[in-house]
């Protein structure tokens, strides 16, 4: 929010969290994008492996399927966990495709390595982050998109949204322009309060995106429209 603010003629402020999809199942990303709604995609290799793609050359060429099929930003995960690993790895990712972003853990290794992709104008996601300081130096390393896990937060039986709110108030405090992308998110309440407490993207799986439709309400009242129209055309 903090940076995407845009300002109309009429002084009017808007803005609008983006959606991605968490998953690498094409027909997944391809049924996200028919809704029209669809701004990017992460995936980590958990959920690469879910797909069975195995090997670096089938999951690159499987990244590249998904970075033709939608335009926005596609995270790809390295594997590496040292400094000199992740930077090789990042490389060969980003010349994937313009819209791959190299996603790199929080650790020690991984805030160098962004350090470093920030300097060479490669953009990164970094993951696995459950803390607000996790996040400041995600940010200060120039870190594309922060990935706060919700979810992961909430197994634990900890508040996992608290997070996206408190490091949005230090973010806009600081002024740091990472966007916040609110992840291990796992259903359509998750997606509502990550946008109330000021996440930048939601990444999420497909059956949340299509849970935000679900309304009885809105089953009943179409039922009764349909009715009534059939019962006037008799
Ligand atoms: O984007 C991170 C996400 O894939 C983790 O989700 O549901 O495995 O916690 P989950």
């Amino acid at each position: 929010m903090r940076w995407a603010l845009t300002f109309s003629n009429d002084l009017t402020t808007q803005y609008f969290m983006k959606f991605f999809i968490d998953t690498a199942n094409l027909a997944q990303i391809a049924e996200a994008k028919e809704l029209g709604i669809l701004d990017g995609v992460t995936t980590n290799p958990s959920l690469m492996a879910k797909e069975g793609i195995t090997g670096k050359s089938n999951i690159y060429k499987h990244y590249k399927k998904i970075c033709d099929l939608v335009e926005g930003d596609v995270s790809a995960e390295v594997i590496s966990t040292d400094y000199n690993g992740m930077i090789k790895e990042g490389k060969e990712l980003a010349m994937i495709a313009e819209n791959i972003i190299v996603k790199v853990p929080m650790i020690k290794d991984g805030v160098k390595a962004i350090s470093s992709f920030t300097e060479m104008e490669i953009s990164t996601n970094c993951t696995l982050v459950f803390s607000a300081g996790q996040a400041i130096l995600a940010a200060k390393a120039g870190a594309t998109y922060v990935s706060p896990f919700i979810g992961r937060i909430d197994d634990i039986n900890w508040t996992g949204m608290q997070l996206i709110t408190d490091i949005f108030e230090v973010y806009s405090m600081q002024g740091f322009d990472t966007e916040i992308l609110a992840a291990s998110i796992r259903n359509g309440l998750h997606i509502v309060d990550a946008a109330k407490a000021g996440a930048d993207v939601v990444t999420c799986p497909l059956d949340a995106i299509l849970s935000l439709l679900k309304h009885p309400l809105t089953d009943l009242g179409l039922q009764k429209f349909l009715e009534d129209h059939a019962k006037a055309a008799k």
